[in-house]
Formats: C-alpha cells, sequence, structure tokens
C-alpha cells in the first residue's frame, strides 16, 4: 500500500474571536508536494486557518501538527521552513524592490550578495526584473503582491502559504504566478492557497476544501467535487424575470434537470445539456438568452455555499 506523508494535519480546529465562532471544528490533512486550496466566501474563516498554520495566531481548540510536531503556536524553526503570503501586503515601504529581498533574506541567514542573487532570480520570475532599484511605494497594487510572492520564495521554503496570493494581478501576471507555483509544485514544494478563483482553484489545486461561515463542506480534487455535486451540464439562462415561461420548473422537472437561481439569471443543470437545449425554443425561451456550457467548480461553489437559491 502506498504510505501518504501528511506535512500537515488539522483535527477539529475551532477559533474564536471573543464570543464569535470564526472557525468551528475544521478537519484536513495536506499531502507532500501537492496544492491544497481552502475556497470560501469572504469571513469564512480561510485567512484564520492560514494564521494558525504560519504561526501568527495560537491553536486554541483542536488539534494541529506540521510535520509531526503539535502546534500551539508555530514555532521559529518550523517558520524558517515556510514561504507566506499574507493576505495584506507587508512590504516596507521605504526600502526599494530589491533590498526588501535582501533584508528578508538577511533574516533567514543569507549572505547580501545570496539574498541578491536570488532575489533577482525570482522578481525575472515575477516578470518584474526591471523594477528592482524602483521603491516600493512606487510600485502599483499588482506589482507589491508580485513582491511578496517573491519574497516568500527568498528562503527556499519547503511548504508555502499563500493567502489569496493573485488577488490584484492583471491576466499575464497571474500566469506568471501559476507558471511559477507549478514549477516550485514539480520540485516537491508543498503549496497551500486560497483564492476567490475558481479558475485558480481548478488549474492549481490537486485537492481542495470548500469552507462556509467556519466549517468545512466538502473536500476532493477539483474534478471529483464536480462529477460529486453537480450535473455534468449547465444551461445559463439570463432573461428578465418577468419573461422567464411560469412552466419552466415544470418542464426542467420532466428532464431531471435542476433549477438554481443565481443573482445574473437562471441555472439548469442537466445530464443532456444538448437535449436540453434543443427543447428550450418549445418552452418558449429564445436561445440567444442562453448558454450552454460544461458544469464546472463555480457551480459546485454555487450550490454548496447556497448563494444560488435551488428552485
Ligand atoms: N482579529 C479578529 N478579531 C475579530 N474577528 C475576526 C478577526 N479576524 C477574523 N475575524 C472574523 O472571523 C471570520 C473569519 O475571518 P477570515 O479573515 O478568516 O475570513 P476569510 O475566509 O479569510 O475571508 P476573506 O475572503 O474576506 O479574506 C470573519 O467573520 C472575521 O470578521
Ligand atoms: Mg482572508
Amino acid at each position: 500500500m502506498i504510505k501518504l506523508d501528511y506535512v500537515i494535519s488539522a483535527q477539529n480546529l475551532s477559533k474564536k474571536y471573543g464570543s464569535f465562532q470564526a472557525l468551528k471544528g475544521i478537519s484536513f490533512r495536506i499531502q507532500e508536494g501537492e496544492c491544497f486550496g481552502f475556497l470560501g466566501h469572504n469571513g469564512a474563516g480561510k485567512s484564520t486557518t492560514m494564521r494558525m498554520i504560519y504561526g501568527l495566531s495560537t491553536v486554541d481548540e483542536g488539534q494541529l501538527t506540521i510535520w509531526d510536531q503539535p502546534i500551539t503556536l508555530t514555532p521559529p524553526e518550523i517558520k524558517s521552513r515556510l514561504g507566506i503570503v499574507p493576505q495584506e501586503d507587508s512590504l516596507d515601504p521605504d526600502l526599494t524592490v530589491l533590498e526588501n529581498l535582501e533584508v528578508y533574506g538577511g533574516l533567514f541567514g543569507l549572505s547580501r550578495s545570496q539574498s541578491q542573487m536570488l532575489g533577482r532570480q525570482l522578481l525575472d520570475d515575477m516578470g518584474m526584473l526591471e523594477k528592482e532599484h524602483d521603491s516600493v511605494e512606487s510600485l502599483s497594487g499588482g506589482l507589491k503582491r508580485r513582491l511578496v510572492i517573491a519574497r516568500a520564495l527568498i528562503n527556499q521554503p519547503q511548504i508555502i502559504i499563500l493567502d489569496e496570493p493573485t488577488t490584484g494581478l492583471d491576466p499575464q501576471a497571474r500566469h506568471q504566478v501559476w507558471q511559477k507555483l507549478r514549477s516550485l509544485k514539480s520540485q516537491g514544494v508543498t503549496l497551500i492557497l486560497t483564492t476567490h478563483y475558481m479558475e485558480e482553484a481548478t488549474q492549481i489545486c490537486d485537492r481542495l476544501v470548500i469552507m462556509h461561515e467556519g466549517l468545512i463542506l466538502a473536500e476532493g480534487s477539483p474534478m471529483e467535487l464536480i462529477a460529486r455535486c453537480v450535473l455534468p451540464y449547465v444551461i445559463e439562462i439570463h432573461l428578465p424575470i418577468q419573461d422567464v415561461p411560469e412552466q419552466l420548473m415544470k418542464h426542467a422537472g420532466r428532464f431531471n434537470a435542476e433549477v438554481l437561481q443565481v443573482a445574473n439569471g437562471i441555472f439548469l443543470y442537466c445530464q443532456d445539456g444538448h437535449r436540453l437545449w434543443e427543447q428550450l425554443k418549445h418552452w418558449d425561451i429564445p436561445q440567444h438568452a442562453c448558454f450552454l456550457r460544461p458544469s464546472n467548480l463555480e457551480d459546485v461553489f454555487l450550490k454548496l455555499t447556497g448563494k444560488g437559491e435551488e428552485q
């Protein structure tokens, strides 16, 4: 039997802020070398979980183990093997881009020339080498974000915790970051990622959990979750609500389609999308207002977290 190496295990992890229960007992295990994702609405508890792993917050209830070591507050010897991209940028605004990397490298015992060499390489990976002498203050939001990612890699960490790493990045930069993350994964580095981008989760995560109000609702690979939680095709109907035929629910029911009302329309989930598509004209629904596509992780998310309302 294959033995799986778990680098992080959490059992019944809970967190209270005053009387508010932000985490309500979550359990997960992260394997060495995988990319493990946390998805969830604002306030779901993703950053709270990340902060406990990287040692900004104590474990008060439940168990957290990192490399088989039980954790109350992640100690410096573990932190030195982690790369951390916090949700909020925390760069030194008085230093230049490269100086930020030098100072950070120094914290991990790198010499100035080592930090500079590695720093330049990382800036190049992030597509911002030409900014090395710019002051941090002058950087755009997306460039600051990329610098924080470069900084997290300077100690050549074995586990990298990325709390919304690509928020605010343009599409090219986002692909550049994904490329770097894939290359790190291929070298055996473990990645822990939170994101609001379903495409990012689908592209990079081997496994992920969907969190909601301090709980984990589902766990699996993106493909497993799609297969388990939603029907394979969806027809999106974008019509003013008064133009949606009253009989729609009845029609859909005859085809075993599931109907979900979301903010921008009605989604019909079904086994055979093309067959249902052919029916639309018989149901007085204009095809130009409809869109047929395979179901994806966003559909799983909408269904499980209740932002779409099942009809
Ligand atoms: N220091 C704190 N004091 C009090 N409440 C907090 C604190 N930090 C987080 N919370 C609350 O805990 C809950 C979870 O917050 P958390 O930051 O973990 O959410 P999140 O999933 O990261 O959300 P987002 O997607 O907005 O980053 C929220 O309701 C938040 O208001
Ligand atoms: Mg957060």
